[in-house]
């Protein structure tokens, strides 16, 4: 016997891929499967004909599903929002409007960091999320090095509930301190201790946001993309105040946008407070990350 269910949700998901452009496939096989826990090759060898399968574990029938891809569809709501979660490095986080959705290059992020930080012992002792939005960083470096404590901050607070839950929910609000606050603002207790700073801030110039696709601009918070003129803003405030609170020998590394890196670098180089200022490309191919060294220099002037 075939479970009419199964039936269901296969026919409507063959029937409504057929009309879409290979990017609304892309969302709608990604949210079929997050809310269906059926993995690709599931999904395109029929296992949602299956009696049972599709729905164990996962009480999604079709028209709840046709309802959400209908927001999708009408209103460009992410499929990370309608699902209210999405996967990053080796796990699961909560989102919703309020946090930007973590990208997978941000994954890079952490994993650059975590390999310049061990060689060079700065892999204990407290490390700086600086506008954490999901907890994304602080999570993905609080699970890859357990001598670690996260600083994570952000002037969101709707983010940092969501951040929050997200600690919770993998164990690791013991390793991480929330606060919420404009860029160092909450950190004076740190000052000169922290060993690696991390930061993925909002870096579009502003002209550029009306153009981004409709998901993001219409839906992403404008607080996590907004750059500023020249998409720089925060990224100066991370420069200039950075080496202030890292001890000397820590480690300094954001995301930019591709295009930044030459310019941060340039700003580093300005404050005379870094050395061994490195850029890294993205898997595409793009120069998107840009890692320093605070310098053992005096520490009192501007
Ligand atoms: C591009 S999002 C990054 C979120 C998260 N770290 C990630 O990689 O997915 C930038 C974050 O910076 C936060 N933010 C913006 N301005 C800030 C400020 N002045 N102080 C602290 N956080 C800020 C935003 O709320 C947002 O969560």
């Amino acid at each position: 016997m075939v479970n009419g269910l199964g039936v269901n949700l296969w026919a409507w998901w063959r029937q409504t891929r057929a009309a879409l452009t290979q990017a609304d496939q892309q969302s709608l096989d990604w949210l079929v499967q997050e809310l269906t826990g059926l993995d690709a090759l599931d999904l395109h060898l029929g296992y949602l004909r299956e009696p049972v399968i599709a729905t164990q574990g996962h009480p999604t029938d079709v028209a709840t599903l046709a309802s959400l891809w209908a927001r999708h569809c009408q209103e460009r709501v992410p499929v990370q929002y309608l699902a209210g979660r999405t996967s990053w490095r080796d796990f699961q986080l909560q989102v919703g409007p309020g946090v930007l959705i973590p990208r997978p290059e941000t994954e890079q992020l952490v994993d650059l960091a975590v390999a310049a930080a061990r060689p060079a012992g700065l892999d204990r002792g407290d490390w700086l999320d600086l506008g954490t939005g999901s907890g994304a960083i602080a999570l993905g470096v609080g699970r890859e090095l357990p001598r670690v404590t996260v600083h994570a901050v952000d002037r969101s607070p709707a983010a940092l509930t969501i951040a929050q839950a997200n600690a919770r929910n993998l164990g690791l609000t013991n390793r991480i301190q929330f606060y919420t606050g404009d860029w160092f603002e909450p950190l004076a207790h740190l000052r000169g201790r922290v060993q690696a700073l991390l930061a993925n801030p909002p870096y579009i110039p502003t002209e550029d946001l009306a153009h981004l696709q409709p998901e993001i601009a219409h839906h992403e918070p404008r607080l996590a993309l907004d750059g500023g003129s020249d998409g720089l803003d925060s990224l100066r405030v991370l420069v200039t105040q950075g080496w202030r609170y890292l001890r000397p020998g820590g480690l300094w590394a954001v995301e930019t946008m591709a295009g930044q890196p030459p310019y941060v670098v340039d700003l580093l180089r300005a404050t005379g407070h870094y050395r061994d200022l490195r850029t890294y490309t993205d898997w595409a191919g793009q120069e998107r990350f840009v890692l320093a060294t605070v310098g053992t220099g005096d520490r009192t002037s501007s």
